[in-house]
Order: structure tokens, then C-alpha cells, then sequence
């Protein structure tokens, strides 16, 4: 069963309505996760792993040895692609405001997501509001 016929199989039937959103919902991000990588040899640095990270209370993974503005557009390539960010430090944008591991909500300082590197379970806890990541605060 191909994918057009996967979609119509579960769109016949109302009580399948929910499945059927689920099935499609789930092939779209596969592509979309697909088209990330493809392209990850020229958008990122070069990574073995992924890491966690907290953004908002969410826990996610990202590429390791990039900066914090590049894992946002791993993992919201369309709002970052397509946000009003300079990339360079001018713009100030990409305003976060975060913590290392084992540090608390008080030693939160702000930083400049273009310009800092990830760190393994760092916590970010506050986004400009030109940052926007799909799945998380829009
Ligand atoms: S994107 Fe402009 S300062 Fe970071």
C-alpha cells in the first residue's frame, strides 16, 4: 500500500478519521525530518551525536558543536529559515536566556543563540519573541 493509498484507506471511514490525520501528521514530519538531514552536511557543523537540551520545559535533542540558533533551526527549519535573524551578533534576535546543568533558574543570564555553542542539558528558559520553534511556543 502506497502512501496515497494509505491516506484514502483511513479516510473512507469516520471512526479512522483520527488514524488518518496521525498517519499523514507522521509522514509529513518524516519527510520534513528527512529533508533536515539531507541538508545537515551544509547548514551544520560537523556531529556524531545528538544531545538533550531543555527549551521551555520541553526536552529535545540537537546536534552537538553547533550553535544554539542552529540546533532552533534543526528543530523548526521553517520558522528559523524564515525568521528576521542577522546570524552574526548584530540583530540581538536570537535573545535567549538559559542555565548549565546543575545550576537553577536564578543563574539564568541571557545569551545570544547565534553566538553560543550548545552544551549538553543546558536550560533555556526564556526566547526572544522573534524565536518561534515549531511544537514548542507556536
Ligand atoms: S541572529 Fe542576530 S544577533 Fe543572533
Amino acid at each position: 500500500m502506497n502512501m496515497m493509498n494509505a491516506c484514502g484507506y483511513f479516510a473512507r471511514s469516520a471512526a479512522r478519521r483520527e488514524l488518518y490525520f496521525s498517519f499523514c501528521k507522521a509522514f509529513v514530519t518524516s519527510a520534513h525530518r528527512s529533508i533536515s538531514f539531507a541538508m545537515s552536511s551544509d547548514l551544520f557543523k560537523p556531529h556524531e551525536k545528538l544531545i538533550s537540551i531543555e527549551i521551555l520545559g520541553r526536552g529535545v535533542f540537537v546536534p552537538e558543536n553547533n550553535s544554539l540558533l542552529r540546533c532552533f533551526q534543526f528543530l523548526s527549519l521553517r520558522t528559523i529559515s524564515y525568521g528576521d535573524f542577522c546570524w552574526n551578533g548584530e540583530c540581538t534576535n536570537c535573545e535567549i536566556w538559559y542555565h548549565d546543568a546543575g545550576e537553577t533558574g536564578q543563574d539564568d543570564r541571557p545569551a545570544l543563540a547565534c553566538r553560543l555553542t550548545v552544551r549538553e542539558n543546558m536550560v533555556i528558559t526564556k526566547l526572544s519573541g522573534f524565536v518561534e520553534l515549531e511544537g514548542i511556543n507556536v
